[in-house]
């Protein structure tokens, strides 16, 4: 049984505007799912001086996530833009601030998947996704990639992976979503959103 106040955090960066649309789809398919809601946060650009300068709350898009935001989700989505074959910094510098949560445990045997937009088609969507993988696991989250039963993974021609969702956004980052990536974010987005249900149900079990 989901929690009234569950969600699944979608939790991304995003510079161009790529990303922050796979977000939304991923969202989608979360919400397809009865019972289920999808949260959107997203984080703020770093900068040389590595102080918050930037005002509290962004000029468009998703609010900032808190450590709250992470905490309390019962199920994640982190999406990044490709950097240089690994993830943003910016959503890395969250990461790095997470360690009052892994030292309390809050995420162990909660969901996440992982999303990604390169410029290129190969350049570096799985390693980046990857990547974003490490700190999960280390969080004690369980992953969960796409399976090869959404057939659009072996057709094709942009992106989806089976280590999450992708976009090819192109030399100017202007490319919509195609049809595959987009079904491709959907699907990633319900079946986040069911093993949240599924594993929520597991943890209530496990604390009686
Ligand atoms: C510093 C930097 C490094 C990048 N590295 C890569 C890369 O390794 N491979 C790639 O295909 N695109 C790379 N890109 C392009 C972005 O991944 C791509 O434009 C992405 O779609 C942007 O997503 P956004 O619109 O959510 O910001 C890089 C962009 C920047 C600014």
């Amino acid at each position: 049984m989901t929690d009234a106040t569950s969600y699944v955090l979608i939790l991304f960066y995003s510079r161009h505007g790529a990303t922050a649309e796979m977000a939304r789809q991923i969202a989608a398919g979360v919400e397809s799912v009865a019972g289920m809601t999808a949260k959107l946060r997203t984080v703020p650009a770093v900068s040389p001086t590595c102080e918050a300068v930037d005002e509290e709350i962004p000029a468009e898009g998703a609010v900032y996530a808190t450590l709250d935001d992470l905490r309390q989700c019962s199920g994640l989505a982190l999406g990044s833009p490709t950097r240089f074959g690994n993830m943003a910094a910016p959503l890395k510098y969250f990461l790095d601030t997470t360690s009052s949560l892994w030292m309390n445990g809050a995420l162990i045997d909660k969901p996440a998947c992982a999303f990604t937009s390169t410029s290129s088609l190969h350049g570096g969507q799985e390693s980046t996704l990857l990547s974003m993988l490490l700190p999960l696991l280390h969080h004690g989250m369980v992953y969960a990639g796409l399976p090869y039963s959404e057939i659009r993974l072996i057709s094709t021609q942009s992106g989806g992976t089976p280590y999450g969702a992708s976009h090819v956004a192109g030399a100017r980052s202007d490319k919509q979503l195609d049809e595959d990536e987009r079904a491709l974010a959907y699907a990633q987005g319900r079946r986040i959103a069911r093993l949240t249900q599924a594993l929520e149900a597991m943890r209530q079990e496990t604390t009686v």
